[in-house]
């Protein structure tokens, strides 16, 4: 565990120090060689999601790619990555997106209190018939992964659930994205809060 917040907070000065080292034609090939089987090679996803869609890449940090990779998503098989170096995560990460075209989102990225208000569970059944009751994914995606929880920051859950994925059945929760059910941002914050709720204490379960 010591050994694991040493190396996250390595690599989290080298992202931040805007990553002189990191080199794009590293990442594609490290990319194609790790990750490309499951995630496609353009992105364009398979066995794993689509990294390569637009409504992903502006709200996904780099520092979201790095810890999905650090941690991976354990119960959903994506595998963690101890052995790469920071040097490697942030070139893949650098690589992933170049994929992306459009201008990042800010999301407000106060974090909120795990929380099941009964409000929150009243809207998490928006969520449940693809995500299942307990978050633990169905047709989508685990949202209480131990990998997840870890690498998801409030503000790309709020990001997420207010655009959608372009592309797939996940369409926004906002007037934006023209989805019949708009959430306001409080409503918004309840689902994360409960998403939370969902995950608490899951992080302890990172291999
Ligand atoms: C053996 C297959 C496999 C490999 C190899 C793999 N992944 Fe994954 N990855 C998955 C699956 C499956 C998921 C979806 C988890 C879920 O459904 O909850 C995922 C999820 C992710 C996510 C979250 C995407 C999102 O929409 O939030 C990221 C980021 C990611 N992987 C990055 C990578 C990177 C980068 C590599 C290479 C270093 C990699 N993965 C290698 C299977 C894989
Ligand atoms: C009709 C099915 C459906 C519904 C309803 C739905 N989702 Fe999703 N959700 C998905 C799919 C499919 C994805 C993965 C899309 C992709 O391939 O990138 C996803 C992705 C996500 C992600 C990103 C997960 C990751 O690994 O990056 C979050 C967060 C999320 N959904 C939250 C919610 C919440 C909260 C609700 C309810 C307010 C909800 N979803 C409703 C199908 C759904």
């Amino acid at each position: 565990m010591k050994k694991q917040k040493t190396t996250l907070i390595g690599l989290l000065l080298v992202l931040s120090a805007l990553c002189a080292t990191c080199n794009a034609a590293d990442g594609a090939k490290l990319y194609l060689a790790n990750c490309a089987t499951c995630h496609g090679a353009e992105g364009e996803g398979g066995k794993g999601l689509a990294l390569n869609r637009q409504s992903f890449l502006v709200v996904a940090s780099g520092v979201y790619l790095v810890k999905s990779m650090l941690y991976g998503r354990p119960t959903r098989g994506c595998p963690p990555r101890k052995d790469l170096s920071n040097d490697e995560f942030v070139s893949i990460a650098s690589f992933i997106k170049g994929w992306q075209k459009e201008k990042s989102v800010t999301v407000p990225n106060n974090k909120v209190q795990p929380f099941a208000s009964v409000r929150g569970k009243a809207l998490f059944a928006l969520c449940a018939g693809c995500h299942e009751a307990d978050g633990a994914g169905a047709m989508g995606p685990s949202l209480v992964d131990p990998g997840f929880q870890t690498s998801a920051s409030d503000g790309f859950l709020r990001g997420t659930i207010k655009l959608g994925r372009d592309g797939t059945p996940m369409s926004g929760f906002s007037k934006e994205a023209g989805h019949v059910v708009a959430l306001s941002e409080e409503d918004i914050d309840e689902v994360v809060a409960y998403i939370r709720y969902l995950g608490k204490g899951k992080e302890k379960e990172i291999p």
